[in-house]
């Protein structure tokens, strides 16, 4: 099948670089992170929530089918004739029923570690496995504090990775160190510390993002988050069973700033184009690309359109000639899964770019750092695997491409292979060739859809 420049083969495609120059508005589906905590804050309020614009992704879709087998009804809505609307009859705290087979997560690192948070509370037994990837990705990082907080959790390797199994109830509240900055992690704990005896206290050296905080205050559960004492981080106190519940909610979900990011890159990188995607999440913890591309010299502009049920509004990319910098340490979690496509970005800007601190790209659904060093290297690019970044000379006469056709592999990861396509289409001449492109339907079945109408236009 083909697309314009997009040649389809099972699961590989061709890329040829974008000749014409665009000026494009889009939309991005619903944003996945609050997609996920939408689903399962749904099914434990007391009452119907109402959900626009959930996404999807495959990601999201296991979540929803996930409490499906824990007894939650999850239906599609349909009234203004969008198959994003749904509504989800939530069964209260204490209403999940004991799933009678696996639960399957999927290539979801998101639904496995805050879903092991809430049937760590349930005084049942579940299992949960996803795909080779998933079953690959570090566990102990949960099994540790929900050990702690008295659940009996155990995992493949020693406890290192799924499959996992649990069996809940009787816990107990903590005081908790992230000692790595995760949002999956702090919202594990989070969610557990609903079914703990007493108040959970989860201190952050460097916030990530704060959905799980921001939907539980929306439903008027009792989350405080604090400044401590030493002025650096966050002190989040969740309150322990039987303190609050949680109400249901009517809400539109932004658009997905991560999926955004794609379009965002190739608005500035090529010549003569500029590209507005709108109603983006415009999250402060997720805004870590934006500053590093203001740092480039990137011509980017925010307009924030609302704030329910986070910060949201439409971002605009130009052209632009781009200079390297050495990203600041604080930026990195804020930034984290857009690091595939920043590495393409810095590969077309003047000069060095240097990532460290990242070491967390070694555990998502690829070690990223590899298989971007793997990728753009193929692709020409003088790049540096570091234990903890990578470091590359940016050239942009790397646009003019230097091969007929040059092969490069997704290695499952989703991120991977939408940044390869973007750089495809920036290369003037030559064609790409991806192997392993199905992985995007974990994030964004809608991406070769938007693409191509954006190159068709
Ligand atoms: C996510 C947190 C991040 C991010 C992931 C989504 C979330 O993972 O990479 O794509 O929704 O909480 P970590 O918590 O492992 O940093």
């Amino acid at each position: 099948m083909t697309k314009g420049l997009l040649e389809f083969k099972q699961d590989k495609i061709l890329v040829k670089g974008l000749s014409k120059e665009f000026s494009a508005a889009i939309e991005v589906p619903g944003d996945k992170s609050i997609s996920h905590r939408a689903v399962m804050l749904g099914s434990l309020a007391a009452g119907k929530s109402r959900v626009s614009n959930l996404s999807l992704s495959g990601d999201n879709m296991a979540t929803v089918a996930a409490f499906r087998k824990l007894g939650i009804n999850i239906k599609k809505q349909n009234l203004n004739g969008s198959p994003k609307d749904f509504v989800i009859e939530g069964a209260g705290l204490h209403g999940l029923k004991e799933p009678e087979s696996v639960i399957n997560t999927a290539n979801s690192g998101t639904l496995t570690r805050l879903l092991a948070g809430i049937l760590a509370g349930k005084d049942f037994f579940s299992v949960m496995s996803g795909d080779k990837y998933l079953n690959s990705r570090p566990m102990r990082r949960i099994i540790e504090p929900l050990s702690l907080m008295g659940a009996k959790i155990t995992g493949r390797n020693k406890n290192a990775y799924p499959p996992l199994a649990i069996s809940g109830g009787g816990l107990k509240s903590i005081f908790y160190e992230v000692p790595v900055p995760s949002a999956q992690v702090k919202s594990c704990v989070m969610l557990a510390a609903l079914f703990a005896e007493g108040d959970t206290v989860i201190y952050e050296k460097k916030e990530t993002r704060d959905h799980t905080e921001n939907l539980l205050k929306l439903q008027g559960y009792p989350v405080n988050v604090d400044v401590p004492v030493n002025g650096s981080g966050s002190l989040i106190t969740v309150k322990g069973r039987g303190r609050g519940e949680l109400k249901p909610f009517n809400i539109d979900i932004p658009g997905d700033f991560s999926s955004a990011a794609f379009f965002i890159a190739l608005g500035i990188l090529h010549k003569g184009s500029e590209i507005t995607v709108g109603s983006i999440l415009l999250n402060d913890k997720r805004a870590g690309f934006i500053k590093a591309l203001k740092m480039m010299g990137a011509d980017v502009n925010l307009t924030v359109t609302g704030e329910v049920p986070e910060k949201m509004g439409d971002i605009k990319a130009k052209y632009s000639t781009l200079k390297g910098i050495t990203v600041p340490l604080e930026l990195v979690p804020d930034m984290i899964d857009e690091f595939p496509i920043f590495s393409v970005i810095a590969s077309f800007a003047e000069g060095k770019t240097t990532v460290t601190g990242a070491k967390e790209l070694r555990v998502k659904e690829s070690d990223r750092i590899k298989t971007i060093v793997y990728n753009l290297r193929a692709l020409g690019v003088d790049i540096k695997e570091l234990e903890d970044g990578f470091e590359i000379n940016g050239n942009p006469d790397l646009k003019n491409g230097r091969e007929p056709l040059t092969a490069l592999n997704s290695f499952g990861d989703h991120r991977i292979a939408m940044s390869m396509i973007i750089a495809g289409l920036i290369l003037k001449s030559g064609k790409i060739e991806i192997s392993g492109i199905r992985c995007i339907n974990t994030s964004f079945p809608e991406f070769f859809d938007t693409v191509s109408r954006l190159i068709n236009q």
